[in-house]
């Protein structure tokens, strides 16, 4: 009767035990979580460790030259006025350049309102440049002619329905003055060799997915990029007529052709760099079908003009580095 009460008695002190090892475990672990997480809130302001961005050497960007804004458009005037004000309120934006391929010109109101947003601008009481390129044809390859007296050596090339924010685009130019030959933006794509083909020279285009798949690039679209503007005379003056006749005729493809260029200058692979982007417009062609197909057409087209395959593919992105934890 004893040893009885005496083993019931000696395991429930066991269990008694065991629990409260389970419980420190518990508690141990809730506090490793604890800590962890407010490391990673401090390290979020630069001031943890005592770095404050005060102690760093200035990023010094007033005396050095902003970039100009290429803006290509077509009958959207609200998502034209949308992009306008955005981007005047980045800080380095210096100039704007609208490709406009209408009958008509640029209407009074329009002038009117885009005057009023670039006097408006609050940034800094530097003046912005506003020039319309006005085309008597209506051709892709009027959004890569030559600017007449250029104020800026970077061109920033979007279309008009996708915003970024200006941290994506400061970011993004910060990158491009690193490698000024190369096309640096937000939009990459890939050409891939074609599998059911055995001569192995015929390409395919590969849109967002394959590029996400196997985190590999090889152009970066010009509806979102950076570029030394002495492409835009090197597209005009040493293209191939009939690659730019293709492109003007098919209306596509004008910037798988300038990626072509690019990369046959330098010989080198484009910088996709990280941003976030808004989609303002609600149809571009890239949503319409055999889109992809007439991409695949135009890479082959454009590999027999070069006479070889100039696009390099690459690994690597661009990430800002203050907004990453682990590295
Ligand atoms: C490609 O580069 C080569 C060598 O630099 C040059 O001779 C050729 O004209 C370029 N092709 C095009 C189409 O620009």
């Amino acid at each position: 009767m004893v040893a009885r009460i005496n083993g019931v008695s000696r395991r429930a002190a066991q269990r008694t035990a065991i629990s409260a090892v389970g419980s420190l475990k518990i508690k141990l672990l809730l506090f490793i979580c604890f800590i962890f997480t407010v490391i990673l809130l401090l390290s979020r302001t630069p001031s943890f460790f005592g770095w404050d961005q005060r102690n760093l050497p200035p990023l010094d960007r007033t005396s050095r030259k902003g970039y100009t804004l290429l803006i290509n458009t077509w009958k959207r005037y609200d998502l034209l006025k949308q992009s306008i004000s955005h981007y005047t309120s980045c800080p380095r934006l210096d100039s704007i350049h609208i490709v406009w391929s209408e009958p008509n010109p640029p209407s009074e109101p329009l002038l009117k309102f885009l005057n009023h947003v670039l006097k408006s601008n609050p940034k800094s009481g530097r003046k912005i440049e506003l020039k319309f390129d006005i085309n008597e044809e209506d051709s892709l390859n009027n959004r890569f002619k030559e600017i007449k007296n250029p104020i800026t050596d970077a061109v920033f090339s979007i279309d008009d329905d996708i915003i970024f924010p200006c941290s994506s685009v400061e970011f993004a130019f910060s990158v491009w003055e690193s490698a000024p030959d190369t096309m640096v933006g937000f939009v990459p794509r890939i050409h891939l060799i074609d599998q059911s083909n055995e001569n192995k020279d015929r390409y395919v285009y590969g849109g967002w997915w394959p590029v996400w798949w196997t985190g590999t690039y090889s152009m970066i679209l010009s509806k979102a990029s950076f570029f030394h503007r002495k492409y835009l005379r090197l597209y005009t003056d040493e293209m191939p007529a009939s690659l730019k006749e293709y492109v003007k005729r098919n209306r596509n493809c004008e910037d798988i052709a300038m990626s072509f260029l690019v990369a046959n200058v330098t010989g080198a692979p484009p910088i996709w760099a990280k941003g976030k982007i808004y989609e303002i417009g609600s149809t571009g062609i890239s949503s319409l079908g055999g889109h992809s197909n007439k991409r695949t057409e135009c890479i082959n087209r454009f590999v027999s003009e070069f006479g070889r395959m100039p696009l390099v593919p690459t690994n690597v992105k661009a990430v800002d580095s203050r907004g990453t934890w682990f590295w």
